[in-house]
């Protein structure tokens, strides 16, 4: 299964896909290209490092860039992707995105990273987590691959709320495109199943 995989910043959930990668719990996955919205991504770095082919793209172009990268992969992955996927893009291959809540609670248009944590806690939850889940149209709405929770601490903040999501988003995220490179899937209304 090749994969492309779409960033903006540091590039930890790139990591532990590459990690899984080299380690071979993703057994038969290759890391075809990291597209990042930024030059400036520290992620463009770990790509680098592993000798995995970087491209970078502007906004307006996303869907001249994307078409043909899309067409010549299995699966596509935002892994902290800042920009909304144009329509075009979404019919090529399936795209699924991690985020830092348990959806639906807490997605949709620029809920990203910090925000997401802050909308959280200023909620008073007492449980946060993350999701995997399928890109369509509806913004963090698509069928739901993955979750795990998180207790919520009295005096965490923003970012010691991100910094225990991480790993949960490290974790499932490499289940889930285990999951998809070795399993069909069906959608039943809103719910993904492998049969
Ligand atoms: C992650 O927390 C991811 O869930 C979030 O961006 C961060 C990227 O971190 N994505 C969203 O909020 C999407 N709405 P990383 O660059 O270290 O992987």
């Amino acid at each position: 299964m090749k994969l492309a995989v779409l960033v903006s910043g540091n590039g930890t959930n790139l990591q532990s896909i590459i990690d899984a990668v080299n380690d071979g719990t993703l057994r038969g996955v290759t890391i075809s290209y990291v597209i990042s919205s930024s030059p400036d991504a520290y992620a463009l770095k770990r790509a680098e490092r592993h000798n995995i082919s970087t491209v970078i793209v502007e906004r307006k172009k996303m869907p001249a860039i994307l078409t043909p990268i899309f067409k010549s992969v299995d699966l596509v992955v935002l892994a902290g992707f800042i920009w909304v996927i144009p329509d075009e893009l979404l019919d090529i291959k399936p795209i699924i995105n991690v985020h830092p809540s348990l959806l639906p609670f807490f997605g949709g248009k620029g809920m990203y990273g910090d925000r997401v944590a802050k909308a959280v806690l200023d909620a008073g939850m007492k449980v946060s987590g993350a999701t995997v889940h399928l890109v369509t149209k509806d913004i963090d709405g698509g069928p739901i691959i993955m979750q795990k929770c998180l207790e919520v601490r009295d005096y965490d903040t923003p970012d010691t709320l991100l910094e225990r999501t991480h790993p949960i988003e490290h974790e499932i995220l490499v289940n889930s495109i285990k999951l998809m490179s070795e399993k069909e899937y069906k959608i039943v209304g809103k719910r993904i199943v492998f049969p």
